[in-house]
């Protein structure tokens, strides 16, 4: 269970030209690892995500989930995909105004015609792999902003994604609520073993991430890692 692109370039309409968000990038996410993409605004993140959700097919390039390649997929094919092996979490929550926390795991696992007592177990266990199993009974209004985004975040962990695409997760949320989404992300990244993409733009949260990717003007780099004991002498 990974994530594998390799070589992607995305080009939208731009004018009689074309704009490129992404140049030959190329990034590897292994099960139970959390990558951090970080990088100024408009430099290709979002479209990193959309490209490794399957949602946007990219020019060229390849994307490999969970050991298969998207390329051949029909859109039906790439729907299903996208249901059952990828979680996704954007920056708003999303979430239905009339249903309770619960509901809105159970909504997931609805769509996808399973039973319906798993489905509230799931939903139950889920609930308390965030901390809010004293929530499952509110609707968003009665949920503070932290809870909110930790009801979207176990939402699309519903149907056991093997990769989580997660696009600034915390920018609504203060330092101290944000810090607690990105340990929480990263911890249940280890736990269930998914391949996780996490955009952020703040980089106090980079230290919980196994590998941090820089996007600038569509190019991605991985720089090395500095190695424990800190940097080598002379540098
Ligand atoms: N649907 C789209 N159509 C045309 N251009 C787009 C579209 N989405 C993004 N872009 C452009 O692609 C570039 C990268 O955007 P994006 O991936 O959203 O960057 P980021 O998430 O890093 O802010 C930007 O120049 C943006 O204006
Ligand atoms: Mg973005």
């Amino acid at each position: 269970m990974s994530l594998e692109l390799t070589d992607i370039t995305l080009t939208y309409p731009d004018g009689d030209s074309r704009l490129t968000a992404l140049d030959e990038v190329s990034l590897t996410v292994p099960a139970g690892t959390t990558t951090a993409v970080v990088g100024p605004s408009g430099s290709g993140k979002s479209s990193l995500l959309a490209v490794a959700a399957t949602l946007v097919r990219p020019d060229r390039g390849r994307v490999v989930l969970d050991g298969r390649d998207t390329a051949g997929l029909s859109r039906a094919e790439l729907a299903a995909l996208r249901r059952q092996r990828i979680g996704i979490v954007f920056q708003q929550a999303n979430l239905l105004p009339s249903l309770t926390a619960e509901e809105q795991l159970r909504a997931m696992a609805h769509l996808d015609g399973r039973p319906a007592r798993a489905a509230r177990e799931r939903a139950a266990e889920l609930l308390g792999a965030v901390g809010l199993a004293h929530r499952a009974h509110r609707r968003p209004h009665q949920l503070s902003g932290g809870e909110r985004q930790r009801v979207n975040i176990a939402r699309a962990l519903m149907n056991d994604p093997a990769v989580l695409l997660v696009d600034e997760p915390t920018s609504a949320l203060d330092q101290e609520r944000g810090a607690a989404v990105m340990a929480l992300l990263t911890s249940l990244t280890r736990q269930r073993g998914t391949a996780t993409v996490l955009v952020t733009h703040d980089a106090s949260h980079l230290a919980a991430a196994d590998q941090v990717a820089e996007v600038r003007d569509g190019r991605l780099t991985l720089p090395q890692p500095v190695p424990a004991g800190g940097p080598p002498p002379g540098r």
